[in-house]
């Protein structure tokens, strides 16, 4: 009798577990139906009617590969606690402003919405997609941490070029010698390693060293701790990787939440190409890109995120310097831009738009080339051929439809360089050549907008990426930044009051 009630017991226990981890399920379920199979499939096969737009692609739940965990390499299954982080989001990392998610992906984070109690009950519905169990995964190791000294830097710089690459480019900006694919089909870009708040799961040492360890699951990026390839690496080796990795970080051109463009006044010439020194002293801004997709031929697999801008100015002309990182120079004779470009290969180039000059000051035409209120562009393109070099254009424009290509040859020129991954091109042109010219005023503002065009990734015509309009003021001539002012008024209000403070003591 005592045999059968425990038996009873304890198949009661078994069953309520069960019922128990059901109810999870199905509440994770119900909360994935309403916000996340838009984009990862009502099924979980990452096929939600959104997917066919995005790169990178949803994630396909079914099959229980997961590209961001902290399990050892040859563990398929990811820990509850990175689903959890992926999940909530990756706030607490050197995330985009004003964007929680995975960095430069359309995967946002979920914290706002979701309670921790939430967070699990969807990953535990995750799971069940793929079959997982319950049982608790452990992550890497990462006790062995090797400190980031400059000889560990210099270690791991030597590595680097032997194991990273043949795929990150010798400078670390991502230009692939190769054309990539995911396990999924989708066009992938080994990252820009200089641009480290674009990476999905975090830029901390301890994030790289974990993605050189596990590798990246589903993509070509391999595990170097795996003994059965001949790029293994030791453990103290992927921290000095890692270390090298974090020191290529260029975080002065992280775009921050409000870019504003500070162009400065100079006296005389105004440089001509991106090497001259004049433009040490001009400060950088970065914006960030999205793609074209409000009139046709959208572009939904993006290959460049951000462009950093500096610009000087005098009475008569302006100019820009525009840096973006490319996997490509688009060079038609190049081998490497031919084996990576999707279809035909177009040539790179960036646009700089202005309300036009005959506009009223602060006056704001729409983004996309204008309307009604006319824009003026000054565009540079890369080479088609050999003989025919680099181009530059003003056009005058009232929307896509009504475009002016405006004779001003030699009025605005322009001049770019590809190094190992990045263009640095200038555009230099007349600010009182025409009353269509853009107006910059000492100590006044205007919009900005730039476009760029990224030829081996099919980039031409209307399909490009773009930003909104952005800020631009014109620092006064032989004035530091005017930024400052606030500043520099707060010290002279204090200095008086101090001085005040003063005599009114001495007349005690
Ligand atoms: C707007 C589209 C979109 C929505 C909505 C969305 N996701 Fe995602 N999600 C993505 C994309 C795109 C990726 C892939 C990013 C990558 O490959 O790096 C992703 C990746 C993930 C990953 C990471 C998988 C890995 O490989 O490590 C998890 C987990 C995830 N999503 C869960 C969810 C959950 C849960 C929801 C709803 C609460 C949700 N997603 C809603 C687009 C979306
Ligand atoms: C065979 C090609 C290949 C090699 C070799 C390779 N990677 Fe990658 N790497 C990739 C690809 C592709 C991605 C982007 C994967 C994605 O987001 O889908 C990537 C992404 C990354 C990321 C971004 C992680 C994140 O959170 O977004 C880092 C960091 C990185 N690699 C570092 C390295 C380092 C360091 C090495 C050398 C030890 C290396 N990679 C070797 C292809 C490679």
């Amino acid at each position: 009798m005592g045999m059968r009630l425990l038996t009873l017991f304890a198949l009661l226990f078994c069953f309520s577990n069960d019922v128990f981890a059901q109810t999870e399920i199905d509440k994770g379920k119900a909360i994935y139906s309403r916000l996340c199979a838009f984009c990862h499939g009502i099924e979980g096969a990452g096929d939600g009617p959104a997917a066919a737009y995005l790169n990178p692609p949803p994630r396909d739940f079914t099959l229980g590969l997961y590209k961001w965990k902290s399990t050892k390499f040859d563990e398929y299954a990811p820990s509850d606690d990175d689903l959890a982080r992926m999940i909530s989001g990756m706030r607490s990392h050197d995330s985009i402003p004003g964007w929680d998610g995975m960095n430069a992906t359309s995967m946002p984070g979920w914290s706002d919405l979701l309670g921790k109690e939430e967070v699990s009950h969807v990953a535990a519905y995750l799971k069940s997609l793929a079959g997982y169990d319950n049982a608790p995964k452990s992550a890497i190791d990462l006790s062995g941490k090797v400190k980031a000294d400059s000889a560990s830097v210099e270690r791991g710089k030597t590595l680097f070029k032997d194991r990273c690459a043949e795929c990150h480019g010798v400078s670390g900006r991502g230009d692939a010698t190769k054309k990539l694919k995911d396990d999924w089909g989708a066009r992938t870009w080994p990252r820009d390693l200089t641009e480290g708040w674009t990476f999905r799961a975090g830029s901390a040492p301890e994030d790289i060293y974990a993605r050189i360890t596990i590798g990246i699951p589903g993509t070509q990026m391999p595990s170097f701790a795996d003994p059965a390839s001949k790029k293994m690496m030791t453990d103290a080796q992927r921290w000095d990787v890692a270390n090298y990795a974090v020191s290529l970080n260029e975080s002065e051109k992280k775009p921050s939440a409000n870019p504003v463009l500070k162009a400065m006044k100079l006296d005389g010439k105004l440089p001509d190409g991106p090497a001259d020194a004049k433009w040490d002293k001009a400060a950088i801004s970065g914006f960030y890109l999205f793609p074209q997709i409000f009139v046709s031929s959208k572009s939904y697999t993006p290959s460049v995120v951000s462009v950093s801008v500096k610009a000087l100015y005098n009475d008569g002309e302006a100019a820009f310097l525009i840096e973006w990182d490319d996997p490509t120079n688009s060079m038609p004779w190049d081998q490497k831009a031919l084996e990576i470009a999707d279809g035909d290969l177009f040539p790179d180039s960036v646009a700089v738009q202005f309300p036009s000059g005959q506009l009223k000051p602060g006056d704001r035409p729409y983004f996309g080339m204008g309307g009604p209120k006319p824009v003026t562009i000054w565009q540079w393109k890369g080479p088609e051929s050999i003989e025919e070099g680099q181009r530059a254009r003003i056009i005058d424009a009232k929307g896509v439809k009504n475009i002016n290509q405006r004779l001003a040859d030699g009025l605005l020129t322009a001049n770019g360089i590809y190094d190992n991954g990045r263009w640095r091109v200038v555009i230099k042109g007349p600010l009182k050549g025409s009353d269509k010219d853009p107006v910059f005023e000492e100590g006044g503002f205007t919009p900005v907008a730039f476009a760029l065009w990224d030829g081996s990734n099919g980039d031409t015509g209307g399909r490009h990426l773009m930003t909104g309009w952005q800020w631009m003021t014109f620092e006064k001539q032989g004035e530091g930044p005017s930024y400052l002012w606030p500043v520099a008024a707060g010290v002279i209000v204090f200095c008086g009051e101090m001085l005040w403070l003063f005599s009114a003591r001495k007349k005690d």
